[in-house]
């Protein structure tokens, strides 16, 4: 039997992950001097979290957790997203007590079980960021900038941020109704998922892939029409701040997001590179979640990226360079070998990456697998050289040749090096 991995979830090779740590490591860069913390909840947790959490009309509750019930019955489920998990440790540890307002990221695997293709994948990967606590608007601000800033770190052109506002509960109330009043002219032209959506939660309706349903939603009532005065001052004072430090946006009423949790401002940075799955990142504030999952009533917004889709338009964006090591180091003849083990051993305990056979092997086949490794230098010893005290170091770009002085040799080969 061969061995191949599951459908929607997939390996990241070499070649490919270098790209992966370039981004992580950019976006702690980028979310330390923001005071952002880093958090690891862990990948599985009680199914009810998320059902509550996110809301049992949405396609991530309805469709596509992976759950299970574990040895006792109680059901399980690898995290569709992380939100809920922060939310879960910030009541859990009484994170709200050390300082009410906590900025944390954590970066990590989410599971859902969608239908795979290019940019959608059974197990992706997030950054999610976080600010619990606080109710906005300079803090939503502060958070979109960070986000945006760490896209151009990236270098990531042709992106478009799309702002939207929900509202509070309050303004959703009338909004609903009238949406639905509209909806119900048009029951005829939508799928039969909708016609049900339409009843219990006519908001899911704008989430709908199908094409009928997408027509009838371009019409619809603007929820941004709904605001309530605070609503809409919050949103207007959002706008000011992004207007302020020059961040384009683009207003998007049907902007609604996927999760019942969201209220107030919603965003998405989009990109038109990736087809169909043209989201990179995804945030908005759900300042309700804290309380409805047992904790205090505390305000948050956040966002989540999605990894595999940035790292595509990385890679797409320039010549990838895989690393190479700096040196391989050529033994000849066992007396050799075991120097050899021993320095390059050293060398690589003062950072520099070096490279050996482990087989015994002639000088032909080593300078072959020197090549091979992309190594910028080649040193080699045989039995004779260490009865000489002095190797031969080998450019490999300029095939220029120079004996090396065994003595003092980590010394030399670090200063060879640089
Ligand atoms: P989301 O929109 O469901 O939001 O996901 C955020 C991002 O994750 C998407 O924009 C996309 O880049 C990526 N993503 C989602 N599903 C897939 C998939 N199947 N394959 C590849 N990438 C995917 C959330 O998850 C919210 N928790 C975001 C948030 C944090 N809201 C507030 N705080």
């Amino acid at each position: 039997m061969e061995f191949a991995s599951i459908k929607g979830f997939k390996d990241i090779l070499p070649g490919e992950t270098e790209t992966w740590q370039r981004l992580e490591a950019a976006a702690r860069r980028v979310f330390r001097p923001y005071g952002f913390k880093e958090i690891k909840p862990p990948i599985l947790e009680r199914t009810e979290l998320f059902s509550r959490g996110i809301g049992l009309d949405t396609d991530i509750v309805a469709k596509e957790m992976y759950s299970f019930p574990d040895s006792k019955g109680n059901g399980m489920t690898l995290r569709p997203e992380a939100t809920a998990s922060v939310v879960r440790a910030y009541i859990q540890h009484k994170l709200y007590k050390l300082d009410p307002v906590q900025k944390l990221y954590t970066i990590g695997p989410m599971f859902r079980h969608e239908r795979p293709q290019k940019g959608r994948f059974r197990q992706f990967h997030q950054i999610n960021a976080e600010i619990l606590g606080d109710p906005g608007p300079k803090s939503d601000a502060d958070l979109i900038v960070m986000v945006m800033g760490l896209l151009s770190t990236l270098g990531l052109k042709g992106l478009s941020l799309q702002l939207n506002s929900l509202g509070c509960p309050q303004c959703r109330v009338q909004f609903k109704k009238t949406l639905n009043r509209y909806l119900a002219q048009k029951t005829d032209a939508l799928c039969s998922d909708c016609r049900r959506r339409a009843e219990t939660n006519p908001l899911r309706v704008f989430d709908c892939k199908v094409e009928a349903c997408k027509e009838v939603v371009s019409e619809a009532p603007s929820i941004l029409e709904f605001l309530d005065e605070d609503c809409r001052h919050h949103f207007r004072s959002l706008q000011e701040y992004l207007e302020d430090y020059k961040v384009p946006f683009i207003l998007n009423h049907r902007l609604v997001r996927g999760l019942d949790y969201y209220n107030r401002t919603t965003f998405e940075i989009q990109t038109e590179r990736l087809g169909s799955q043209n989201a990179v990142t995804g945030g908005g504030r759900y300042d309700g979640l804290v309380k409805i999952l047992g904790g205090p009533d505390q305000p948050a917004i956040g966002f989540a990226m999605g990894i595999e889709r940035l790292v595509e338009l990385m890679e797409e964006d320039q010549e990838q360079e895989s690393e190479t090591p700096d040196l391989f180091v050529a033994g000849l003849g066992a007396k050799s070998e075991r120097k050899v083990f021993n320095w390059v051993n050293e060398l690589r305990q003062s950072g520099i990456w070096v490279d050996m056979v482990y087989a015994p092997k002639g000088l032909k086949a080593q300078m072959k697998q020197a090549d091979r490794s992309g190594a910028k230098k080649v040193l080699i010893i045989g039995d004779n050289e260490l009865e000489a005290g002095k190797g031969v170091l080998r450019d490999m770009t300029t095939k220029e040749q120079k004996d090396v002085p065994l003595d003092n040799l980590l010394e030399t080969l670090k200063k060879e090096i640089g």
